[in-house]
């Protein structure tokens, strides 16, 4: 599930709290999950991965991760990125093209304190993108953290929040005889412009 907090009131926030509701309504499993595309100008390529996103807080979109993970390095060569979802109850997409940045460390900490302390173990203990011997080294590393109070305590400075402002949002709807809709919002000249592209 996403949290919304203090919404921002513009339109395309309105239409996706809106399509967000229908496809909860129709039982979407894995609602929150978004795929999030990212360039690297060292190696010259794209990457996609999916992450689970937490919260819409006005305008700001946040999920988190290890800042030391591929995505980060990609991150923190091109802070530009797109987002999709897919509905497949509702057969809707929303693709979202925004900026990212890492969210103050004091909203990672309120989000770490928040969690199950399994969670925060494999947080701790994960250098998430390296490469490892074997799945058992994982297994060791999470056991070790997970017995450690002190330690699950203390949100590691490798692991915090991202958050992006969307400068555009596709809603996409399946419709019969491939008649698909596509809704634009453009943020340009200090608004949003829309308009609709062809199927
Ligand atoms: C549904 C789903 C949700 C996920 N959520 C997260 C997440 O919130 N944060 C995260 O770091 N990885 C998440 N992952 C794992 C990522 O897809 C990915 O494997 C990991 O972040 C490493 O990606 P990278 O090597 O591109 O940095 C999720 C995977 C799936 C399938």
């Amino acid at each position: 599930m996403i949290e919304f907090i203090d919404l921002n009131r513009e339109q395309p926030y309105k239409i996706f709290l809106n399509k967000y509701q229908q496809a909860l309504e129709k039982k979407q499993k894995n609602i929150e999950a978004i795929a999030i595309s990212s360039f690297n100008p060292k190696t010259d390529e794209v990457e996609s991965r999916f992450v689970n996103l937490k919260y819409i807080k006005d305008d700001q979109w946040i999920f988190f991760s290890n800042y030391n993970s591929n995505k980060a390095e990609d991150f923190a060569g091109h802070n530009q990125i797109t987002g999709l979802f897919f509905w497949h109850q509702t057969n809707t997409q929303v693709r979202i093209k925004a900026t990212l940045q890492k969210t103050q460390s004091g909203f990672s900490d309120w989000h770490f304190s928040k969690r199950t302390k399994e969670k925060n173990a494999l947080a701790i203990s994960s250098k998430q993108s390296q490469k490892i011997d074997s799945f058992e080294s994982i297994r060791r590393g999470y056991e070790e953290v997970i017995k450690d109070e002190e330690l699950l305590h203390q949100r590691p400075n490798y692991w915090g929040g991202y958050s992006f402002v969307p400068y555009y949002f596709e809603f996409w709807e399946g419709q019969k005889f491939r008649l698909n809709k596509r809704e634009v919002f453009e943020f340009d000249d200090n608004k949003w412009k829309t308009y609709l592209l062809q199927p």
